[in-house]
This record gives C-alpha cells, structure tokens and sequence, in this order.
C-alpha cells in the first residue's frame, strides 16, 4: 500500500519512527542528567571542609560507671571503644586512659601512650611507677612526672570529670618524641 504524505512526515530513510526516536532521545538525556547528579554528590563533598560534614562532638567519654568500684592509690587501665569521623569516614577505634585517685573523689586521667614514641606503659606494682617496656622509660604515677629514661615530657593528663559518681574523661592526642606538649 502507497504511504501517505502523513507517514513519509513520521518515518525515516531506515524505516525508524521519528516520534520513537525523539522519545529515546528524551530518556537517554533524562537518564545522563540523573547520572551527572549522583556521580555530582561525592564530587561536591569533597570540596566542602570536612568540619561542616562531621558531627560536632564533644569529646567526653565515659571510662567509668561506679568511682566506688575503682582502685584508692592504685592506677587502673580503663578500655573503651571511641567512635570518630574523617569526613564522611565512620569508624570505631579500641582505646584507654590510665586513671589514678588518691582519695576516690578526685581522679587524674592520662593518655596511655609514652611521651617518648608512643609504646603502651604499664604500672609497676613494685616500684609503684609507671614503666615503659621500649626504652625503659619511667613515669610518677601521682603526677605523671618522669623519674627515668629518655621520654622528653611527663605523662600527657586528660580532663577527667566525676558526674554523680561516673568518671568521664576528654580523651586527646598529643605529638610525641618532643618536649612540648601540643595536640596531634
Ligand atoms: S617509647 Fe617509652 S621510653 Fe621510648
């Protein structure tokens, strides 16, 4: 049957709907422009400050339910689980502060990695000190003093709080291997 002037107007050389094609043209661009915007999202992120992404956080942590349950003139190790944020990175991260009381209502926090290059310190029930086993660094337990050894600054203390008998403390690292004590 002989086409009519209509239909010449709707079809191409290769016999394809012109209004078929126009229609998947529109999709496809729809679809490239959705893409572009999900691709667009991590792009634009990483040019806005981190500060603005991550949560606000404060900081404190909870190391102890109960003063009553810990040590009166004896340090202990507290272990804890922290949760921290690099950008739009979550990840949570097995740490410790030694806590030391002299009378149970006032507690001293420190950060648990020696000054000296950042091993793990442990107390030392006979000399009631804190040694470090790397290089024999020695520490005060009362004020975090060195008594020996090569760590260039005293035990970095913590801000430790008691609330209705519960020991929070602002955990913080510090640069290590200096004299000063600056945050990392
Ligand atoms: S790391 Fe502690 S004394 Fe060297």
């Amino acid at each position: 049957m002989a086409s009519t002037p209509a239909d010449r107007h709707d079809t191409d050389a290769d016999g394809t709907s012109v209004g078929r094609r126009s229609f998947l043209r529109w999709v496809s661009g729809v679809g490239a422009a959705i893409s572009g915007v999900l691709v667009g999202i991590p792009v634009v992120r990483s040019f806005v400050s981190p500060v603005l992404i991550k949560p606000v956080a404060t900081g404190w942590i909870k190391v102890a339910d109960d003063t009553a349950l810990l040590d009166v003139g004896a340090p202990v190790r507290v272990d804890f689980v922290k949760e921290q944020s690099d950008a739009w990175i979550e990840s949570i991260a097995q740490n410790s502060v030694w806590l030391y009381s002299d009378d149970g209502e006032k507690f001293k926090a420190y950060n648990p990695r020696c000054t000296h290059l950042g091993c793990a310190y442990f107390y030392d029930k006979d000399t009631k000190t804190f040694g470090c086993p790397c290089h024999r660094g020695q520490f005060d337990v009362k004020t975090g003093a060195v008594l020996g050894g090569p760590p260039p600054r005293p035990l970095d203390e913590l801000p430790v709080e008691v609330r209705d008998g519960v020991v929070f403390v602002q955990y913080k690292e510090f640069r290590l291997g200096i004299p000063e004590r600056r945050e990392a």
